[in-house]
Protein backbone atom coordinates (compact mmCIF):
# COMPACT_ATOMS: atom_id res chain seq x y z
CA UNK A 1 0.00 0.00 0.00
CA UNK A 2 1.31 3.91 -0.70
CA UNK A 3 1.09 4.45 2.85
CA UNK A 4 1.13 8.35 1.70
CA UNK A 5 -2.55 7.78 -0.10
CA UNK A 6 -3.54 5.43 2.87
CA UNK A 7 -6.02 8.15 4.37
CA UNK A 8 -8.99 6.23 6.14
CA UNK A 9 -11.95 8.23 7.15
CA UNK A 10 -12.08 8.97 10.61
CA UNK A 11 -14.34 10.38 13.12
CA UNK A 12 -13.21 11.32 17.07
CA UNK A 13 -16.42 11.33 18.92
CA UNK A 14 -15.37 13.40 22.61
CA UNK A 15 -17.81 12.20 25.10
CA UNK A 16 -19.22 8.91 25.06
CA UNK A 17 -22.55 9.59 27.02
CA UNK A 18 -25.70 8.86 25.81
CA UNK A 19 -25.33 11.03 23.05
CA UNK A 20 -21.58 9.82 22.31
CA UNK A 21 -22.38 6.01 22.46
CA UNK A 22 -25.93 6.43 20.36
CA UNK A 23 -24.19 8.66 17.43
CA UNK A 24 -20.94 5.82 17.34
CA UNK A 25 -23.49 3.27 17.25
CA UNK A 26 -25.66 4.97 14.43
CA UNK A 27 -22.31 6.19 12.73
CA UNK A 28 -20.98 2.31 12.60
CA UNK A 29 -24.32 1.35 11.07
CA UNK A 30 -23.74 3.72 8.38
CA UNK A 31 -20.81 2.31 7.35
CA UNK A 32 -19.74 6.01 6.62
CA UNK A 33 -16.37 6.16 8.71
CA UNK A 34 -13.58 3.54 8.43
CA UNK A 35 -12.35 4.44 12.08
CA UNK A 36 -14.40 6.03 15.11
CA UNK A 37 -12.21 6.54 17.99
CA UNK A 38 -14.34 7.08 21.09
CA UNK A 39 -12.73 9.60 23.33
CA UNK A 40 -14.21 10.48 27.36
CA UNK A 41 -12.34 11.14 30.90
CA UNK A 42 -13.88 8.53 32.15
CA UNK A 43 -11.74 6.15 30.04
CA UNK A 44 -13.40 2.96 31.39
CA UNK A 45 -16.32 3.96 29.73
CA UNK A 46 -15.37 4.72 26.42
CA UNK A 47 -13.48 1.49 26.59
CA UNK A 48 -17.02 -0.70 27.40
CA UNK A 49 -18.63 1.59 24.82
CA UNK A 50 -15.57 0.42 22.25
CA UNK A 51 -15.80 -3.52 23.04
CA UNK A 52 -19.45 -3.09 22.81
CA UNK A 53 -19.51 -1.16 19.39
CA UNK A 54 -16.41 -3.71 17.90
CA UNK A 55 -18.71 -7.03 19.06
CA UNK A 56 -21.56 -5.36 15.99
CA UNK A 57 -19.47 -4.69 13.33
CA UNK A 58 -18.98 -8.36 12.14
CA UNK A 59 -22.71 -8.01 11.83
CA UNK A 60 -22.21 -4.62 10.25
CA UNK A 61 -20.02 -2.91 8.34
CA UNK A 62 -16.43 -3.03 8.71
CA UNK A 63 -14.73 -0.57 11.01
CA UNK A 64 -12.24 0.22 13.49
CA UNK A 65 -13.09 1.05 16.38
CA UNK A 66 -10.98 2.14 19.41
CA UNK A 67 -10.97 4.23 23.10
CA UNK A 68 -8.38 6.86 22.53
CA UNK A 69 -6.51 9.85 23.68
CA UNK A 70 -6.96 13.55 21.93
CA UNK A 71 -3.42 12.18 19.83
CA UNK A 72 -6.08 10.29 18.19
CA UNK A 73 -7.65 13.32 16.82
CA UNK A 74 -5.28 13.34 14.17
CA UNK A 75 -6.34 13.23 10.85
CA UNK A 76 -10.59 13.14 11.82
CA UNK A 77 -12.52 14.69 8.82
CA UNK A 78 -14.52 15.39 11.72
CA UNK A 79 -14.24 15.56 15.85
CA UNK A 80 -17.63 15.56 17.24
CA UNK A 81 -17.93 17.04 20.74
CA UNK A 82 -20.65 15.67 22.86
CA UNK A 83 -19.30 15.95 26.67
CA UNK A 84 -20.44 17.86 29.60
CA UNK A 85 -23.44 18.06 31.64
CA UNK A 86 -26.69 17.37 30.74
CA UNK A 87 -30.12 19.11 31.52
CA UNK A 88 -32.19 17.43 34.20
CA UNK A 89 -35.73 17.45 34.16
CA UNK A 90 -36.79 21.12 34.69
CA UNK A 91 -33.45 22.56 33.37
CA UNK A 92 -33.03 24.68 30.67
CA UNK A 93 -30.51 24.60 28.14
CA UNK A 94 -29.19 28.05 28.93
CA UNK A 95 -28.91 26.66 32.26
CA UNK A 96 -25.93 24.48 31.60
CA UNK A 97 -23.85 27.32 30.15
CA UNK A 98 -21.10 28.03 32.77
CA UNK A 99 -20.66 24.51 33.60
CA UNK A 100 -20.05 23.50 29.98
CA UNK A 101 -17.80 26.13 28.98
CA UNK A 102 -15.59 24.86 31.78
CA UNK A 103 -15.64 22.34 30.53
CA UNK A 104 -14.91 23.08 26.54
CA UNK A 105 -11.72 25.16 28.20
CA UNK A 106 -10.15 22.03 28.76
CA UNK A 107 -11.62 19.96 25.48
CA UNK A 108 -11.26 22.29 22.69
CA UNK A 109 -7.47 23.43 22.79
CA UNK A 110 -6.43 19.57 22.73
CA UNK A 111 -8.65 18.89 19.74
CA UNK A 112 -6.82 21.36 17.36
CA UNK A 113 -3.65 20.52 19.00
CA UNK A 114 -3.78 17.51 17.57
CA UNK A 115 -5.92 17.56 14.72
CA UNK A 116 -5.60 21.98 12.92
CA UNK A 117 -7.36 20.37 9.97
CA UNK A 118 -10.24 19.24 10.37
CA UNK A 119 -13.63 19.79 11.23
CA UNK A 120 -15.62 20.26 14.77
CA UNK A 121 -18.77 20.14 15.33
CA UNK A 122 -20.41 20.58 18.63
CA UNK A 123 -23.01 18.99 19.87
CA UNK A 124 -23.36 19.84 23.51
CA UNK A 125 -25.87 22.35 25.28
CA UNK A 126 -26.37 25.09 24.74
CA UNK A 127 -25.37 23.78 21.16
CA UNK A 128 -25.14 27.67 20.15
CA UNK A 129 -23.38 29.28 22.53
CA UNK A 130 -21.16 26.07 23.15
CA UNK A 131 -20.29 26.31 19.09
CA UNK A 132 -19.32 30.33 18.99
CA UNK A 133 -17.06 29.09 22.63
CA UNK A 134 -15.79 26.41 20.45
CA UNK A 135 -14.69 28.71 17.17
CA UNK A 136 -13.66 31.25 19.71
CA UNK A 137 -10.89 28.33 21.35
CA UNK A 138 -10.08 27.02 18.47
CA UNK A 139 -9.17 29.66 16.28
CA UNK A 140 -10.09 27.66 13.23
CA UNK A 141 -12.15 29.39 10.51
CA UNK A 142 -15.48 30.15 11.06
CA UNK A 143 -16.71 27.56 8.51
CA UNK A 144 -14.95 24.35 9.91
CA UNK A 145 -16.55 24.75 13.22
CA UNK A 146 -20.47 24.30 13.39
CA UNK A 147 -22.81 23.18 15.42
CA UNK A 148 -26.15 20.66 15.52
CA UNK A 149 -28.20 23.17 16.09
CA UNK A 150 -31.72 22.89 15.01
CA UNK A 151 -31.12 19.89 12.93
CA UNK A 152 -33.01 18.10 15.80
CA UNK A 153 -36.34 20.40 16.26
CA UNK A 154 -36.07 20.62 12.36
CA UNK A 155 -36.78 16.93 12.52
CA UNK A 156 -39.45 16.81 15.04
CA UNK A 157 -41.11 19.62 13.46
CA UNK A 158 -41.28 17.77 10.10
CA UNK A 159 -41.86 14.27 12.00
CA UNK A 160 -45.08 15.93 13.85
CA UNK A 161 -46.08 18.03 10.41
CA UNK A 162 -46.01 14.53 8.35
CA UNK A 163 -48.41 13.03 11.29
CA UNK A 164 -50.45 16.06 10.67
CA UNK A 165 -50.61 15.90 6.51
CA UNK A 166 -50.46 12.13 6.73
CA UNK A 167 -47.18 12.85 4.06
CA UNK A 168 -44.05 10.91 4.01
CA UNK A 169 -41.84 13.44 6.91
CA UNK A 170 -38.53 13.39 3.85
CA UNK A 171 -41.87 14.98 2.05
CA UNK A 172 -42.76 18.11 4.23
CA UNK A 173 -40.18 20.85 3.81
CA UNK A 174 -40.10 23.35 6.82
CA UNK A 175 -38.08 24.37 8.86
CA UNK A 176 -37.05 25.50 12.77
CA UNK A 177 -34.28 28.20 12.71
CA UNK A 178 -32.66 30.45 15.79
CA UNK A 179 -31.63 29.45 18.62
CA UNK A 180 -31.77 25.11 19.54
CA UNK A 181 -34.08 26.12 22.51
CA UNK A 182 -36.77 28.19 23.75
CA UNK A 183 -36.36 30.66 21.75
CA UNK A 184 -36.47 28.96 18.52
CA UNK A 185 -38.48 30.04 15.50
CA UNK A 186 -40.38 27.83 13.28
CA UNK A 187 -40.94 28.95 9.59
CA UNK A 188 -44.31 28.79 8.34
CA UNK A 189 -44.69 31.38 5.28
CA UNK A 190 -41.95 28.91 3.61
CA UNK A 191 -42.92 25.62 5.12
CA UNK A 192 -44.43 23.93 1.91
CA UNK A 193 -45.50 20.25 0.46
CA UNK A 194 -44.92 19.36 -3.17
CA UNK A 195 -43.97 23.32 -3.13
CA UNK A 196 -47.40 23.91 -1.97
CA UNK A 197 -47.34 26.16 1.13
CA UNK A 198 -49.38 24.57 3.70
CA UNK A 199 -52.78 26.93 3.43
CA UNK A 200 -52.66 25.87 -0.23
CA UNK A 201 -51.93 21.93 0.65
CA UNK A 202 -54.90 22.39 2.84
CA UNK A 203 -57.29 23.71 0.78
CA UNK A 204 -56.34 21.11 -2.20
CA UNK A 205 -56.94 18.35 0.47
CA UNK A 206 -59.58 19.16 2.59
CA UNK A 207 -57.74 19.34 5.35
CA UNK A 208 -57.48 21.69 8.26
CA UNK A 209 -55.12 24.21 8.65
CA UNK A 210 -56.58 25.83 11.84
CA UNK A 211 -53.75 28.31 13.52
CA UNK A 212 -54.06 26.44 16.93
CA UNK A 213 -53.34 22.87 15.39
CA UNK A 214 -50.68 24.46 13.54
CA UNK A 215 -48.94 26.23 16.86
CA UNK A 216 -49.75 23.13 18.93
CA UNK A 217 -47.36 21.25 16.74
CA UNK A 218 -45.32 23.95 16.95
CA UNK A 219 -44.93 23.93 20.58
CA UNK A 220 -44.81 20.44 20.83
CA UNK A 221 -41.78 20.83 19.09
CA UNK A 222 -39.68 23.47 20.81
CA UNK A 223 -40.58 21.38 24.09
CA UNK A 224 -40.26 17.66 23.13
CA UNK A 225 -36.69 17.67 24.74
CA UNK A 226 -38.81 18.49 27.87
CA UNK A 227 -40.79 15.72 27.53
CA UNK A 228 -38.80 13.62 26.12
CA UNK A 229 -36.44 13.89 29.57
CA UNK A 230 -39.23 13.70 32.11
CA UNK A 231 -40.20 10.24 30.95
CA UNK A 232 -36.75 8.77 29.96
CA UNK A 233 -33.88 11.04 31.96
CA UNK A 234 -32.54 12.06 28.05
CA UNK A 235 -32.59 12.41 24.46
CA UNK A 236 -30.64 10.38 22.02
CA UNK A 237 -32.05 8.45 19.21
CA UNK A 238 -33.09 11.39 17.07
CA UNK A 239 -30.11 13.44 17.63
CA UNK A 240 -27.81 11.00 17.08
CA UNK A 241 -29.13 10.31 13.92
CA UNK A 242 -28.93 14.08 13.02
CA UNK A 243 -25.65 13.65 13.67
CA UNK A 244 -25.22 10.99 11.34
CA UNK A 245 -26.81 13.13 8.87
CA UNK A 246 -24.50 16.03 9.43
CA UNK A 247 -21.58 13.43 9.17
CA UNK A 248 -22.47 12.34 6.02
CA UNK A 249 -23.04 15.32 3.84
CA UNK A 250 -19.60 16.21 5.56
CA UNK A 251 -17.92 13.16 4.89
CA UNK A 252 -20.06 12.66 1.16
CA UNK A 253 -19.32 16.32 0.51
CA UNK A 254 -23.25 16.47 -0.34
CA UNK A 255 -23.69 20.25 -0.35
CA UNK A 256 -27.08 19.64 1.90
CA UNK A 257 -29.36 22.07 3.18
CA UNK A 258 -29.77 21.62 6.82
CA UNK A 259 -30.21 23.41 9.93
CA UNK A 260 -27.20 23.65 11.56
CA UNK A 261 -25.83 26.48 14.30
CA UNK A 262 -23.24 28.31 11.49
CA UNK A 263 -21.42 32.07 12.27
CA UNK A 264 -24.14 34.43 11.36
CA UNK A 265 -23.33 38.25 10.35
CA UNK A 266 -25.01 40.83 8.19
CA UNK A 267 -28.28 38.29 8.16
CA UNK A 268 -31.54 40.34 8.88
CA UNK A 269 -29.29 42.90 11.23
CA UNK A 270 -28.00 39.94 12.98
CA UNK A 271 -24.13 39.63 13.65
CA UNK A 272 -21.32 37.66 15.27
CA UNK A 273 -23.10 34.74 16.77
CA UNK A 274 -24.30 30.95 16.11
CA UNK A 275 -27.79 29.81 15.29
CA UNK A 276 -29.42 28.05 13.00
CA UNK A 277 -30.64 28.92 9.41
CA UNK A 278 -30.72 26.52 6.60
CA UNK A 279 -27.22 25.64 5.29
CA UNK A 280 -25.22 24.23 2.84
CA UNK A 281 -22.93 21.40 4.21
CA UNK A 282 -20.24 19.79 2.41
CA UNK A 283 -16.68 18.42 2.97
CA UNK A 284 -14.93 22.06 4.13
CA UNK A 285 -18.34 22.73 6.95
CA UNK A 286 -20.73 25.64 6.57
CA UNK A 287 -20.41 26.68 3.26
CA UNK A 288 -23.24 29.16 2.79
CA UNK A 289 -25.87 30.13 5.14
CA UNK A 290 -29.12 30.50 2.23
CA UNK A 291 -30.63 33.87 2.60
CA UNK A 292 -33.95 33.43 3.23
CA UNK A 293 -37.41 35.33 2.84
CA UNK A 294 -39.06 35.89 6.07
CA UNK A 295 -42.39 36.98 7.19
CA UNK A 296 -41.86 40.15 9.73
CA UNK A 297 -43.19 37.92 12.63
CA UNK A 298 -40.41 35.35 12.04
CA UNK A 299 -37.89 37.98 11.60
CA UNK A 300 -38.77 39.57 14.85
CA UNK A 301 -38.16 36.26 16.15
CA UNK A 302 -34.67 35.57 14.75
CA UNK A 303 -33.89 38.63 16.17
CA UNK A 304 -34.69 38.07 19.41
CA UNK A 305 -33.15 34.65 19.22
CA UNK A 306 -29.99 36.32 18.21
CA UNK A 307 -30.33 38.35 20.88
CA UNK A 308 -30.61 35.78 23.41
CA UNK A 309 -27.57 33.87 22.89
CA UNK A 310 -25.81 37.21 22.22
CA UNK A 311 -26.21 38.42 26.08
CA UNK A 312 -25.23 34.99 27.44
CA UNK A 313 -22.37 34.55 25.39
CA UNK A 314 -21.34 38.76 26.56
CA UNK A 315 -21.35 37.52 30.15
CA UNK A 316 -18.33 34.62 28.77
CA UNK A 317 -15.40 36.49 29.18
CA UNK A 318 -13.96 34.41 26.02
C1 LIG B 1 -32.87 17.87 22.69
O1 LIG B 1 -33.47 18.79 22.15
C2 LIG B 1 -31.85 17.96 24.92
O2 LIG B 1 -31.14 19.42 23.20
C3 LIG B 1 -31.63 18.15 23.47
O3 LIG B 1 -33.28 16.71 22.63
Amino acid sequence: MNVSTHNPTRVAIIGTGNVGATFAYALMLSGLAAEIVLIDVNKSKAQGEAMDLNHAVPLAHPTRIWSGTYEDCAGAVLTVVTAGAAQKPGETRLDLVQRNTAIFRSIIPEIVKYNPDGLILIATNPVDILTYVSWKLSGLPKKRVIGSGTILDTARFRYLLSEHFDVDPRSVHAYIVGEHGDSEVPVWSLANIAGMRLPMFCAANGMSCQDDALDHIFQQTRDAAYEIIERKGSTYYAIGTGLVRIAEAIIRDQSTVLSISSYIEDYYGIDDVYISLPTIVDRGGAERTLRLELSNEEIAGLQNSAKVLKEIISQLNL
